[in-house]
């Protein structure tokens, strides 16, 4: 079993190869461009049904998967790039998506390249983070998906191959433009924005529960169910120049929360907070007495509701806890570190938040006359 997974980069050198700029393009030269980054795949060592301890065995690089899933150089011409980490993708930090996002500008944004799209091979653990962290600084209509694998490469049916064919068919499909980042996994795709793990185990694990599939493979080819849109408020935050961010820190809220750990957060470095509050985002008491402190000291606190799916709604008026918008807590908490780093003010940050959720809660008759009563009376 071991000798499956030592595999030689030979079968991938023999496909023609040129060098253009930084990048050196596998297969095709007459195929579409698509820029493949990420890490290698996992292996057993164990057996072919081991998919729990599988971490320390070999995988393919991507190079060797290139070799293994040849027909993806029937869709495309690839160029691999390779982002150093170490470990698996629980040890990861914000220089990856950082890193991935300046070279996917670079590469697939500058006005004269020929790239159509991009695709990220990532850990599991933590895809959505770096996914997304990639989706809000990347500043261009065309696709950058992110994909990977539940299964290690040496279990009886795997599911990276499959998945790494329909990233690379998502990546050159012109309907893949004009929609920001997607996750193509287990034969559906997905938003980015709107995406968590929500199955420690399964392959069918991507899922945007409130807003759902946007497509699923046939035949390995993306099939979409609505013409390219935006997810709604998607914020852009440029990070040309940015190798570092802020901190800030999730805590959980829960019965008898200990809003001390707010304070303690603060007093060890931290810019900003994200708390996950039972219900629709309901912190308790103490926690906000704690957040309207830390408030008017200029720390800001993003309340995200605690259930998997639904969301915390701000209030008629702005006020000094953020409602996350039926952004996650992961996602909350890149978004707000972004906003920081970029300088934003409270009310900014608050906007970015809240802005086009209270716009639609509270903007249309009946509600702003409902909500906004007393102000309508005195005007
Ligand atoms: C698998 O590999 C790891 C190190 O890479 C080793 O510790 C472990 O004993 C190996 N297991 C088997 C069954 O060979
Ligand atoms: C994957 O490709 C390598 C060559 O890069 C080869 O040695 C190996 O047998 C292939 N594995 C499978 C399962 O096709
Ligand atoms: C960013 O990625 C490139 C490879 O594409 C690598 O050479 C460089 O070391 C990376 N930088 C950081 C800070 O990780
Ligand atoms: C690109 O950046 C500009 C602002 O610098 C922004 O207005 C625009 O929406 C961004 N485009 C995308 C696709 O993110
Ligand atoms: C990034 O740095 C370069 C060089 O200093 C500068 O020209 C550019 O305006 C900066 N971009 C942003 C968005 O800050
Ligand atoms: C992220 O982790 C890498 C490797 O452990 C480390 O070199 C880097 O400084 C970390 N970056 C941040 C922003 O913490």
């Amino acid at each position: 079993m071991l000798s499956r997974c030592i595999v030689s980069a030979a079968l991938v050198l023999s496909f023609i190869s040129n060098v253009q700029g930084e990048l050196e393009w596998i297969g095709d030269s007459f195929l579409p461009k698509v820029v493949a980054g990420g890490t290698i795949l996992s292996a057993s060592n164990y057996s072919r049904v081991d998919n729990v301890q599988y971490g320390s065995g070999k995988g393919p690089t991507p190079e060797e998967l290139i070799g293994n899933v040849t027909e993806v150089l029937d869709v495309a011409q690839l160029a691999v790039v390779r982002f150093p980490v170490s470990g698996g993708s629980s040890g990861l930090n914000s220089s990856l998506y950082l890193n991935i996002s300046q070279h996917a500008n670079r590469q697939l944004c500058a006005p004269d390249s020929d790239i159509v799209g991009a695709i990220m091979f990532h850990g599991t653990n933590t895809l959505e983070e770096t996914a997304f962290g990639v989706d809000i600084t990347f500043n261009c209509s065309k696709p950058f998906i992110a994909t990977g694998a539940m299964r290690p490469d040496t279990y009886l049916s795997p599911d990276g191959r499959s998945n790494f064919y329909q990233a690379v068919a998502a990546a050159v499909s012109p309907a893949s433009r004009n929609r920001g980042g997607l996750i193509a996994f287990n034969d559906k795709i997905t938003s980015i924005y709107y995406s968590t793990k929500l199955n420690a185990n399964t392959p069918d694990t991507f899922i945007s529960l409130m807003q759902g599939n946007l497509g699923s493979f046939l035949a390995g080819q993306p099939y979409y169910f609505f013409d390219p849109a935006f997810p709604a408020g998607r914020p852009y935050f440029d990070v040309t120049n940015t190798t570092e961010l802020p901190s800030v820190i999730i805590l959980y809220g829960h019965q008898g929360f200990d809003a001390s750990l707010m304070y303690a957060a603060v007093a060890n470095g931290a810019k900003g907070l994200v708390i996950l509050g039972p219900g629709a985002a309901q912190l308790s008491p103490n926690a906000q007495a704690a957040a309207k402190e830390l408030f008017a000291r200029g720390v800001p606190t993003i309340a995200v509701a605690r259930p998997v799916s639904g969301t915390g709604v701000p209030g008629p008026y702005p006020g000094p806890i953020f409602y996350s918008s039926y952004l996650g807590p992961d996602q909350s908490r890149i978004v707000l570190q972004l906003a920081i780093n970029a300088g934003y003010s409270l009310d900014e940050i608050r906007d970015v938040f809240e802005n086009p959720l209270r716009t639609a809660v509270y903007g249309p008759q009946p509600n702003a006359e409902w909500y906004y009563a007393a102000a309508n009376a005195t005007s």
